[in-house]
């Protein structure tokens, strides 16, 4: 059995004004990776500065964090092998008119500045995010009944 990691999920405003919780949480959980932990919340703004300080400069950066902080969003981490790019896989390109079809920012979005949803783009980042919106006691770490199911 591979190793597992974690990544860092966030359903972004426009998924939960649209209506697409259940939905994309569905498509990730029937992957096989596992939920550990969530939460539904009104992003502060410092908090959304934190998150997105990569961008810091950048032409975007103003409008992502008035996105970003527009309405609720759904933080997320969830676990399993390889679990970082996996789920950058299953989301898509950034911008959903280049993402594959079959992926989530393909099938549920437009245009790259209502993308759907937020995916951690490497294990540090992962980390740091995580640690951001959640803490350690709220990481639910458990084994699913279907483990070996889902894996060798
Ligand atoms: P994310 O961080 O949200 O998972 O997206 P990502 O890694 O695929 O893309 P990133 O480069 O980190 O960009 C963060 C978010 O900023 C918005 N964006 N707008 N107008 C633009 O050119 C532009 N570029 C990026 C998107 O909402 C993107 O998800
Ligand atoms: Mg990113």
């Amino acid at each position: 059995m591979q190793d597992f990691e974690r990544t860092f999920i966030m359903l972004k405003p426009d998924a939960v004004q649209r209506g697409f919780i259940g939905e994309i949480i569905s498509r990730l959980e029937r992957t096989g990776l596992t939920l550990i932990a969530m939460k539904f919340m009104q992003m502060p703004d410092d908090l959304a500065k934190e998150h997105y300080a990569e961008h810091v400069g950048k032409p975007f950066y103003e409008k992502l964090v008035t996105y970003i902080t527009s309405g609720p969003v759904l933080p997320m981490v969830w676990e399993g092998a390889n679990a970082v790019d996996m789920a950058r896989k299953i989301l898509g390109a950034t911008n959903p008119q280049n993402a594959a079809p079959g992926t989530i920012r393909a099938d549920y979005g437009q245009e790259i500045g209502r993308n759907i949803i937020h995916g951690s783009d490497s294990k540090t980042s992962a980390k740091r995010e995580i640690n951001l919106f959640f803490s350690e006691s709220e990481l639910v770490s458990f084994s699913k009944i279907d483990a070996p199911w889902v894996h060798e």
